[in-house]
Formats: C-alpha cells, sequence, structure tokens
C-alpha cells in the first residue's frame, strides 16, 4: 500500500498544516435582541439568548468585540402599541434600532452595526410587508408599497448611522429601491447585505417567538421561497447582485448547504449564512438532555457551514464561539 490517508490525519501538527478551513471570529455575525424595557429578559422560545436593554446590549457587544466579533445585527422587540398595519414605527428617528444604533456607534465606534429591515416587528398583521384584503377576502402581501415603506426604514437606519442595512423582506426590487433611496440622501457608503435566498422555514418558529412577530394569518409562502427549490436562489442572488447588494445571505444554514455551495459557485460577492433560532434550538436543546456535545456540535455545525462556501456566519453561537476558538 503506497497510498496511506492516514499520514495526513497522525499528529495535530500535521492535521493543523493541511486543514482546508478554519473558523474564525471575524466570521461570525451576532444577532442581539433589543427591547424598550430597562432589564434584560429572558427569551422564553431561545434559552440562552436575551432580549436585551440599552445598557445590555452595550455591554454584550462590546463582550462580543473584545472576543473579535467584528459584527452585530438588531432584532427589535416592538410593543404591540406601537404595531399599525402600516408599520409606521419601522422610519422613527427616535424608534427602538435608530436608537440602540446611535448608543453602539458611540460605545463601540470601530463595531459593524448592522440592521434588519423589514416589516413584521412593526407591523400588526405580523408579515414582512403591508397587507391588503382582496375582495374575496383573502390577504395579499403588497410588493410595491411595501418597497416604499422599507426605503424610508433603511433611510432611517443609515441616518441613525448604521454601516450595513439588510433587508430580509423578499420583496421584489428592494435592493435596488433602497440603493438609490440612500444615494440619493448622501449614503452611498451604507453597505447592502441582502437576504437574497430566504426560504420559507418553520426553523423561524423560536425567534418569532422572541420578538412576537408572527404573522396574524397566513404564512410567508408568497414571498419567502420554497424549500424545494435550488435554481431560484441563483435568480435571486443575480438580481440582487444586479440591483447593487454588497453582500449576499442564504437563509436557513444548515438545512441549506447545497444551496450556500451552489451559490457559492456562481457569485463573487462575500457570502453570508443564517444559522437561525431553529438550528441553534435543536443543538441547545439536545445538549441541555445531555445527548450531545453542545460546544462540539455547535462549532461543527459551523465549520459546515463555512465548508460548504460560506464567508460569513450569522449565528446565536457567536459570543460562545468566539470564546471557544481562543
Ligand atoms: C423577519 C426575520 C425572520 C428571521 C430574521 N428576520 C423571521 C421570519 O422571516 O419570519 C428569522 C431568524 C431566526 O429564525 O433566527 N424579517
Amino acid at each position: 500500500m503506497y497510498i496511506r490517508p492516514r499520514r495526513n490525519r497522525k499528529t495535530p501538527a500535521i492535521r493543523a498544516l493541511i486543514s482546508e478551513n478554519t473558523l474564525s471570529a471575524s466570521d461570525f455575525i451576532y444577532p442581539l435582541f433589543v427591547h424598550e424595557g430597562s432589564e434584560d429578559q429572558d427569551i422564553e422560545s431561545m434559552p440562552g439568548c436575551k432580549r436585551w436593554s440599552l445598557d445590555g446590549l452595550l455591554q454584550e457587544a462590546g463582550e462580543a468585540h473584545a472576543l473579535g466579533i467584528q459584527a452585530v445585527v438588531l432584532f427589535p422587540a416592538v410593543g404591540e402599541k406601537l404595531k399599525t398595519p402600516g408599520a409606521e414605527e419601522s422610519w422613527n428617528p427616535d424608534g427602538l434600532v435608530p436608537t440602540a444604533v446611535r448608543a453602539l456607534k458611540e460605545a463601540h465606534p470601530d463595531l459593524c452595526v448592522i440592521t434588519d429591515v423589514a416589516l413584521d416587528p412593526y407591523n400588526s398583521d405580523g408579515h414582512d410587508g403591508l397587507v391588503e384584503e382582496q375582495a374575496d377576502g383573502s390577504l395579499e402581501v403588497l410588493n410595491d408599497p411595501t418597497v416604499l415603506a422599507l426605503c424610508q426604514q433603511a433611510l432611517c437606519h443609515a441616518e441613525a448611522g448604521a454601516d450595513v442595512v439588510s433587508p430580509s423582506d423578499m420583496m421584489d426590487g428592494r435592493v435596488g429601491a433602497i440603493r438609490g433611496e440612500l444615494d440619493d440622501a448622501g449614503y452611498q457608503d451604507v453597505s447592502i447585505l441582502s437576504y437574497s435566498a430566504k426560504y420559507a422555514s418553520a426553523f423561524y418558529g423560536p425567534f418569532r417567538g422572541a420578538l412576537e412577530s408572527a404573522p396574524k394569518a397566513g404564512d410567508k409562502k408568497t414571498y419567502q421561497m420554497d424549500p424545494a427549490n435550488v435554481r431560484e436562489a441563483i435568480r435571486e442572488v443575480g438580481l440582487d447582485e444586479g440591483e447593487g447588494a454588497d453582500m449576499i445571505m442564504v437563509k436557513p444554514a444548515g438545512p441549506y448547504l447545497d444551496v450556500i455551495s451552489r451559490v457559492r459557485e456562481t457569485t463573487v460577492l462575500p457570502l453570508a449564512a443564517y444559522q437561525v433560532s431553529g438550528e441553534y434550538l435543536m443543538i441547545e436543546s439536545a445538549a441541555a438532555s445531555g445527548w450531545v456535545d453542545g460546544k462540539a456540535v455547535a462549532l461543527e455545525s459551523l465549520m459546515g457551514i463555512k465548508r460548504a462556501g460560506a464567508d460569513l456566519i450569522l449565528t446565536y453561537y457567536a459570543k460562545r464561539a468566539a470564546a471557544w476558538l481562543k
């Protein structure tokens, strides 16, 4: 036997030399939930995550940054009273997100602050877009009026100092429209990270619990993608690239590694993947039951996403993983 692959695995040094992929803290984007309250709150549907107060947010982001995390993305838990059919709160300059962005940029100027652009946390219908009841009683999520609202939301985040805005709504044409809106207002340097291929996934359940943002009626299948499709992801990525996206995203990550890998071959843009709440909780709950080694499984799941072709990973493990990798 001349060929013995095990020679390349015989010591930790050789294994490190020939390792094809690495994980590091700067690969991670840390999703953080914020709320109006002055106390940090445990999230029932997402053990291990919190709805942060403003002070808690600054502290947590600072600790993550010190561990090498370069970016956070903010998700607001908006009070039920502020939710309207028109989602006007989403572009209130004194709202939760703009306030948090200003505070974060002041406390941690070098940390990249990303905001989520979509109407669901603000919309009394719980949809990512504006909802209109049709003559036959069915509900339609309107595309073009939603895009106008998203432009105002993105502009409001840019004015507050966001480095990157991240549309997660899956309306058609929103990347180009947001780019135009930002440029006209002088925010040429604010980047767009587009959720290009976002699937209509049951893995988002715990997140919707965290924000109490589940749709009141219907589902998201007329705008989020069918889990059966991969060619459609490539079409969406091509459109967003043409409309000026700086980075693109596939979401969820773990059950869609083939999509990440196919998209990787079709674009040279930086590619992010979102390890979503349901993926996180499957690992956490198995670990809490003592069925798996949570740290090892979490790191392996992240490496799998990296190996599939993602440059960046949005993950609730970001801070813990950064500490584990030290
Ligand atoms: C909504 C949004 C969702 C997530 C991020 N942004 C949920 C949804 O589309 O219903 C899910 C993230 C997660 O599950 O961790 N704009």
